[in-house]
C-alpha cells in the first residue's frame, strides 16, 4: 500500500480591490447577476458570470422550483448557456458569489459538486483550464482549474478504459 497526497494552490484575497481588472469586474457581473435570482424558497440569491476567451461575459443566477431539485444552481446556469451560445469558444473563468439576509455572504461561495462536475466537463471539452473566484465579503478565494475542486474525477476518458 502506497499513501498520496494531492494538493493544490489557492489564492486569497481579503477584499475585491485586491484583485487584478478582469477578475473584479467578472465579480461585479456575478453581484449584479444576484438581483435577478429565482430564490423563493432558500431567499439564497447566487449568481455567477463566465469569461468567454472571445471576451464576452455570460451572467447566470439560481432559479427554483416549487419541486425543489427541478431547480439549476447559478453556475451551472451561466455556463449551460454560454456553452449554448458559443459552443465553440472556451470558458476562461466563472466568478459565484450570493446574497443573503440583504448582505453578500462574508464566506467565499464555492460551487456545489454537481456544478464542479458540470465545470469539469467544460474544461475538458475546450481543453482549458477554468479560473474559479468565489467571492465573499470577508475573503475571497481563487483556483485555477476545477479539477483542484474535484480530484479524482469521472471523467469521459473513464468511459473509454
Ligand atoms: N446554489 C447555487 O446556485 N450555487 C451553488 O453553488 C450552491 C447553491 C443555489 C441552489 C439553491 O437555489 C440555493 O442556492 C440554496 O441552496
Amino acid at each position: 500500500m502506497k499513501k498520496k497526497q494531492i494538493s493544490f494552490e489557492i489564492e486569497e484575497y481579503l477584499n475585491i480591490y485586491e484583485l487584478n481588472d478582469t477578475d473584479k469586474k467578472l465579480v461585479y457581473e456575478a453581484q449584479e447577476a444576484t438581483k435577478s435570482a429565482y430564490a423563493p424558497y432558500s431567499n439564497f440569491q447566487v449568481g455567477a458570470a463566465v469569461l468567454l476567451e472571445n471576451g464576452e461575459i455570460v451572467r447566470g443566477n439560481n432559479q427554483e422550483n416549487s419541486a425543489y431539485p427541478s431547480g439549476l444552481c447559478a453556475e451551472r446556469v451561466a455556463l449551460f448557456y454560454a456553452n449554448s451560445k458559443f459552443p465553440k469558444v472556451p470558458v476562461k473563468a466563472i466568478a459565484i458569489c450570493a446574497f443573503h439576509n440583504k448582505k453578500f455572504t462574508s464566506s467565499p461561495i464555492p460551487p456545489c459538486g454537481s456544478c464542479r462536475q458540470v465545470m469539469l466537463e467544460t474544461e475538458m471539452r475546450f481543453d482549458s483550464p477554468i479560473r474559479v473566484i468565489m467571492y465573499g465579503s470577508g475573503k475571497i478565494q481563487a483556483i485555477n482549474s476545477i479539477k483542484n475542486l474535484l480530484p479524482l474525477n469521472f471523467t469521459g476518458e473513464n468511459l473509454n478504459k
